[in-house]
């Protein structure tokens, strides 16, 4: 039987009355891209994608459920999030970069490749920035234990470390400008 988007929320929102919710939603999220292909139940559920962006499945006080697919070339400056997160990646691969605060902004504190397949827990404290150096969409279900949308919360400058409030504005814009880039290439190469 075919996953629904219903199927997904419902795994999650049961997941949350576990003792360590993080934990039960990443053992959701290895189930569900298990296969690691495009033909992932979940690439099937939220069907395929043809431009990057952040499409919200679900968003409550208490979970937010998004599929972000990141363009080709982009990169997300430093954030924070101040909950924990699960990222299921089902599609391309995300590289994350980690940080930790320093006297003058941040310090880089390692990294994580996550190809299609792989699940990454993030605890509330996690500062990252992830970028997509393949030429496919690197796509994921992320799973954020609160309102992902709502909850005020601190990225910084990828050059001067500056720490700034989150600007959900200027992430738009960064997807506008890769898809831009994204498509003007593949009708160069078309
Ligand atoms: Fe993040």
């Amino acid at each position: 039987m075919a996953l629904a988007v219903a199927d997904i929320i419902a795994r999650c929102r049961a997941a949350l009355v576990e003792h360590t919710p993080a934990l039960a939603v990443r053992d959701v999220l290895d189930e569900l891209v298990a296969d690691g292909s495009s033909q992932s139940v979940l690439a099937d559920a939220l069907g395929p994608v043809e431009i990057g962006g952040i499409t919200p499945l679900y968003n409550g006080d208490d979970l937010t459920i998004l599929r972000v697919a990141w363009t080709p070339g982009m990169a997300l400056n430093p954030h924070e999030h101040r909950m924990w997160a699960v990222i299921g990646m089902y599609g391309g691969q995300e590289d994350n970069a980690f940080y930790r605060r320093a006297p003058h902004g941040l310090e880089p504190a390692g990294g994580k490749e996550l190809p299609a397949g792989d699940v990454l827990v993030l605890g509330d404290d996690v500062i990252h920035s992830v970028a997509n150096t393949r030429r496919d969409f690197a796509v994921a279900v992320h799973v954020y234990g609160g309102d992902f949308f709502r909850v005020e919360r601190s990225e910084w400058d990828f050059g001067t470390y500056e720490e700034r409030p989150r600007d959900f504005e200027r992430t738009r814009q960064l997807f506008d400008d890769a898809n831009a880039r994204w498509s003007e290439e593949q009708q160069r190469s078309g």
